[in-house]
């Protein structure tokens, strides 16, 4: 769930292309994600989709004509600045060409390019094209044009296009225009003007070239602070191992396979980093050395010795306590099987962490792979608080406004007006 979009206002507006048909998931997603959509469909798009399946998705009317009456709060109004005013977001997704082109030269000339050129709030648009008429310089223009008013675009992708033809010019998938709606409406939040920086997925670690050592880690706890992150407006680094979750989309992905290259990248971004929360599962031992070749079959039993991996928290906490640059808040999560206590208490002060999330990896509803999680809080200074089973997504609000509070920003205004500058 994203309780960033519960109550918002999405305007919806469709152009007219074949990936018109994609956007009947997105107007879906917002509308379970209890967002209010109100759907405005230029006359070519209503060709490829008809305007009953909006409103059968999202219970809401859906306009074509300029001079149609709308729906209001049980009022009836007409025109495009009651639309414009009322939205939270203005998406145009499929973004054409034509309506790129309208947008940028102010034209309004049917009731999505009115409602557009009448509307001051955020506006993300997903353009979706032929590669020639998206690399063209007229186009080109127009989305600089756009974008240094302030819009948003997402996409458009490399794939196969409705001409057969495979290029840049695909539209993005729903899933991440959704994520990156989520972070655009979160822009100005409590963490406005931070660096989060989350660390997630299980480390591998190379036997030979097709075998690791692992562990059960999936990314879902980590994604979900990423998310919860980007949603309070931060700017959001995840520094993350192979994830057998969709990752999150309006966060800075940087990628690793071992403990090695996740120290790396997290040592590279600290002097930058305000909030640091390791969730990743890293791998404390590695082999010694991996085969360059892969190990063959032999009738004796094979030994793989093993070294210590290096402990980001532990090595960001040394250069916390020598008073090095570092970041404001350190959190670090505690996967334990048993003295699940004592254990998370001890990480806390031999990490020199702020706070440490503790779950028992054993409960199966708990830790590993499941979308539940049932954490205790230790605090330093001594706080503790045990947190009833939660989903992984609400854990991870309920953390991220614990770093709010901590912060200071409970009643953060926003520095960024919500209006775009024109
Ligand atoms: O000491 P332990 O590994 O159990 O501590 C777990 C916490 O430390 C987690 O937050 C994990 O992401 C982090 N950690 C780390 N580097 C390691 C091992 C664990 O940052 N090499």
């Amino acid at each position: 769930m994203a309780p960033i979009l519960s109550g918002k206002r999405i305007m919806l507006g469709i152009s007219g292309g074949i990936a018109a048909y994609k956007s009947v998931t997105l107007a879906s997603r917002f509308t379970q994600a209890n967002a209010l959509v109100d759907v405005i469909m230029t006359h070519s798009a209503a060709k490829f989709v008809a305007p009953v399946t909006f409103q059968s998705i999202t219970q809401r009317s859906v306009a074509t004509d300029t001079f149609e009456f709308w729906h209001d709060a049980g009022r009836l109004r007409i025109g495009h600045v009651a639309l414009a005013h009322a939205a939270d977001l203005f998406i145009i997704a499929p973004a054409t060409a034509h309506t790129i082109a309208r947008l940028a030269h102010g034209l309004s000339d049917d009731l999505l390019s009115i409602t557009a050129l009448s509307y001051k709030g955020p506006m993300l648009l997903a353009p979706a094209m032929e590669t020639n008429m998206w690399t063209h310089p007229a186009t080109m223009r127009n989305v600089q044009a756009l974008r240094d008013w302030g819009v948003d675009f997402i996409g458009p992708e490399e794939g196969r296009l409705a001409s057969g033809e495979v290029g840049e010019g695909r539209v993005a998938e729903p899933e991440d225009i959704f994520e990156v709606a989520c972070k655009v409406i979160g822009r100005g939040g409590p963490l406005d003007g931070l660096r989060v920086l989350i660390t997630a997925g299980g480390t591998r670690e190379p036997i030979d070239p097709v075998r690791f050592m692992g562990n059960h880690s999936t990314g879902k706890m980590g994604a979900a602070l990423a998310r919860a992150a980007r949603d309070l407006g931060a700017e959001t680094v995840l520094v993350h191992a192979p994830l057998s979750v969709h990752p999150p989309g309006g966060v800075s992905l940087m990628p690793v396979h071992t403990a090695q290259q996740m120290f790396g990248a997290v040592m590279e971004q600290l002097p930058r980093t305000d909030v640091l929360i390791g969730a990743a599962a890293v791998a404390d031992y590695r082999p010694t050395r991996s085969s360059n070749q892969k190990l063959k079959k032999s009738p004796e039993n094979q030994v793989i010795t093993l070294e210590r991996t290096p402990d980001i928290l532990q090595e960001v906490g040394t250069r916390r306590e020598e008073g090095g640059p570092g970041p404001r808040l350190v959190i670090g999560f505690a996967a334990e099987t048993n003295d699940l206590e004592a254990n998370a208490l001890d990480k806390l002060k031999r990490k020199n962490l702020d706070l440490v999330v503790l779950n028992d990896v054993t409960a199966p509803d708990s830790g590993f792979a499941v979308d539940t999680n049932r954490v205790t809080l230790f605090e330093r200074g001594g706080n503790r608080e045990a947190w009833p089973l939660m989903s992984k997504d609400e854990v991870a609000q309920a953390i991220l406004q614990r770093v709010v509070v901590r912060l200071g920003r409970l009643d953060w205004k926003g520095s960024q007006s919500r209006e775009r500058d024109r």
